[in-house]
């Protein structure tokens, strides 16, 4: 299990590996010299008080790829690796620096891990999932991107905050793209059992629908430098646990399209059955019309820009 990049995202991802205590080691990579290997000693020395025996390896890497044969042999990589936007930045403007970043670093997983499932989480996540496949030249079932776990945590505490109910009560959904055109699915979001439109006024959801989509330029905003990354992490972690354990979860993830939802050829936000080869399938959720065409159009609008990254 490798993790590359030691920045808040890639730190809080591994120390959630770490502690779920299923793995041997993690593997930890940043081009920042001593970062990673500081970062691990840190982790495992709370191994003691938490009492977990995975191991957390850190490891500098160079631009030549030096150091990358720490991940030799991982079963599963998780990219965090490039730039977090700052305040006023869409994800999109980090497209051309982070496209350098994430194709440089799947070469080297393609190298050194070639059976590995990779889950993307650098920004923006629809392009650079889709980058990270054309770069690995893996089978799509075995690259994945991480948003729509994250996207529908923030739904999901949304509609809890409004509507005072525990949060394990809530279920919420969101596909579509991480950006712009993200679909929260309110006809499959549930309070305590109920239908969204039982416990909330229209008005109220729509206004919690804009705030899921600008959930992550919420956190810029207040952060002033960096972006959100305790859920965000542990919407990864949760991913690669299911990969390592085979589990069959059903999860929104960036996944392959290939027909479903008649949509076809593109990286999207749907929901997906995890296990140990990656994505075993991608679940065609039941959408409203109004939902459905939204997805239509996040498809189209992440297509064109997916197309950009193959000369990046
Ligand atoms: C966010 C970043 C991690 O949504 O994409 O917070």
């Amino acid at each position: 299990m490798s993790v590359i990049g030691a920045g808040f995202y890639g730190s809080m991802t591994a120390l959630h590996l770490a502690e779920y205590d299923i793995f041997e080691k993690v593997v930890l990579t940043d081009v920042v010299e001593g970062k990673p290997e500081g970062i691990a000693l840190d982790i495992n020395q709370s191994r003691a008080i938490e009492g977990f025996e995975t191991k957390l390896v850190g490891q500098t890497t160079t631009p030549d790829g030096g150091g990358y044969q720490a991940i030799a042999g991982s079963a599963i990589v998780i990219i965090t690796a490039g730039l977090p936007r700052k305040p006023g930045m869409s994800r999109m403007d980090l497209l051309e620096t982070n496209a350098k970043i994430v194709r440089g670093v799947a070469e080297n997983v393609k190298k050194y891990a070639p059976e590995a499932v990779v889950i993307v989480v650098s920004n923006p996540l629809d392009e650079m999932t889709a980058l990270a496949q054309i770069a690995t030249g893996f089978p799509h079932s075995r690259v994945m991107g991480q948003a729509g776990m994250l996207d529908t945590a923030r739904f999901t505490y949304f509609v809890a905050e409004a509507t005072q109910t525990p949060i394990t009560d809530v279920k919420t959904l969101t596909l579509g793209s991480h950006g712009d055109t993200m679909v929260p699915v309110p006809s499959r979001s549930r309070v305590a059992g109920k239908p969204l439109s039982d416990v909330l006024p229209q008005a109220e959801v729509d206004a919690i629908v804009e705030r899921t989509r600008n959930g992550g330029a919420e956190i810029v905003g207040l952060l002033k430098t960096g972006s959100a990354y305790f859920a965000p992490s542990v919407a990864a972690a949760r991913m690669a646990k299911a990969v390592a354990t085979d589990s069959g979860e059903v999860m929104p993830v960036c996944a392959w399209v290939d027909g479903e939802f008649g949509i076809s050829g593109v990286y999207l936000g749907v929901e997906a059955e995890l296990g140990a080869g990656g994505i075993r399938k991608v679940v065609q959720t039941t959408l409203t019309e109004a939902e459905l065409s939204a997805l239509e159009v996040a498809a189209e609008a992440v297509r064109a820009k997916q197309a950009d990254v193959k000369g990046m």
